[in-house]
């Protein structure tokens, strides 16, 4: 353990507020203007840092890990999300990985909801009709789109935030049905009045929305191939607020393209921001730029979590929100 104050490096710019609270904790280096960091940057940061502070826009990998410096011992995500570090790799060079879970789980449910209904209540068109002044007047039989309440969901993942979903899933009286490495405890399945699926084909193929909000692992990389995306429902809607790489990007293109899915609401996708061409000239589709945890105050929490984080390091305990590989 370092003595004296750690020295941090953050990769990106963060909330003044969070910004200034670590100027006072530690000796922080922070980012001037809100790009991510080059390689070389990054490289510099692991060998001179005690503690890195990355976000998702920085890969992490096995190959800047093992050019760290004997200093690095903690490396503190700002960010649920692990995927884009090897945290494995970490661990064999005794680093230790943390993240911020719980405090964008609401957020994340929110815009997981707010994408299901911009879907199927035709919101986007409705805004480009008024935004284009082309609006003809109210009509009996103009825009409809479907009623959620009655409507299947089936969320692939239930954790946190797949539970968060189905929460607010129920109140808007739709039929919460799940699929998850693990079956939940009876006492949520019957406060959610959730289904449990073991098989993931078979709940696809019956739901009238698939919800994606398992975590990017290995084991959960294009999960929704092209050959379970053919399963479901040439009515059923789409979305994702996870990662885009649990997709298979462009088999889901071309089925949405061919009207062999009926639409999808995605905030994330599975190479960054070269998403599909193809996906932004559809109208049955809502393309968001990964915003579902973007708010003023699960920024503000993110950064707390990762102050203590950090705090609880230095006082020579292991991070509340440790990472370990087994986890992935
Ligand atoms: C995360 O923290 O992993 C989220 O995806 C950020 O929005």
């Amino acid at each position: 353990m370092p003595t004296g104050r750690l020295s941090v490096v953050v990769t990106r710019r963060l909330p003044e507020a969070v910004e200034t609270r670590m100027k006072e904790l530690f000796d922080v280096k922070l980012r001037d203007d809100d790009t991510p960091m080059t390689r070389a940057e990054l490289t510099e940061a692991v060998q001179q840092a005690d503690v890195l502070v990355p976000t998702l826009s920085d890969d992490i990998g096995a190959g800047l890990i093992a050019q760290a410096g004997e200093r690095l011992k903690l490396i503190a995500n700002y960010g649920a999300g692990v995927d884009h570090i090897d945290v494995a790799t970490a661990r064999q060079r005794g680093i230790l990985v943390s993240n911020t879970p719980g405090v964008l789980t609401d957020d994340t449910a929110d815009m997981t909801m707010a994408l299901i209904l911009a879907v199927t209540r035709r919101i986007p068109e409705g805004l480009a009709m008024m935004q284009s002044d082309d609006w003809p007047g109210w009509s009996p039989t103009a825009l409809l789109g479907g009623r959620v309440g009655g409507r299947r969901l089936g969320i692939l993942g239930m954790g946190r935030i797949g539970q968060a979903v189905a929460r607010r899933a129920r109140a808007f009286g739709m039929q919460i049905h799940y699929h998850n490495r693990t079956r939940l405890r009876d006492e949520i399945e019957d406060e959610l009045e959730a289904t449990y699926w073991e098989s993931l084909d078979q709940m696809v193929a019956r739901m009238d929305v698939v919800s994606v909000n398992c975590p990017h692992t290995p084991s959960t990389f294009h999960l929704l191939n092209a050959r379970r995306l053919k399963l479901m429902k040439p009515e059923a809607v789409l979305v994702n607020t996870s990662r885009g790489e649990v997709i298979d990007e462009n088999a889901l293109t071309r089925m949405l393209r061919a009207g062999e899915i009926a639409g999808a609401g995605l905030d994330v996708y599975e190479r960054g921001r070269s998403i599909n061409p193809r996906l932004r000239e559809l109208k049955n589709v809502v393309l968001l730029p990964h915003m579902g945890s973007a708010t003023r105050e699960g920024r503000l929490e993110m950064g707390e979590k990762v102050i203590i984080n950090i705090k609880t390091y230095q006082d020579g305990h292991r991070p509340p929100d440790q990472v370990l590989p087994s986890m992935l």
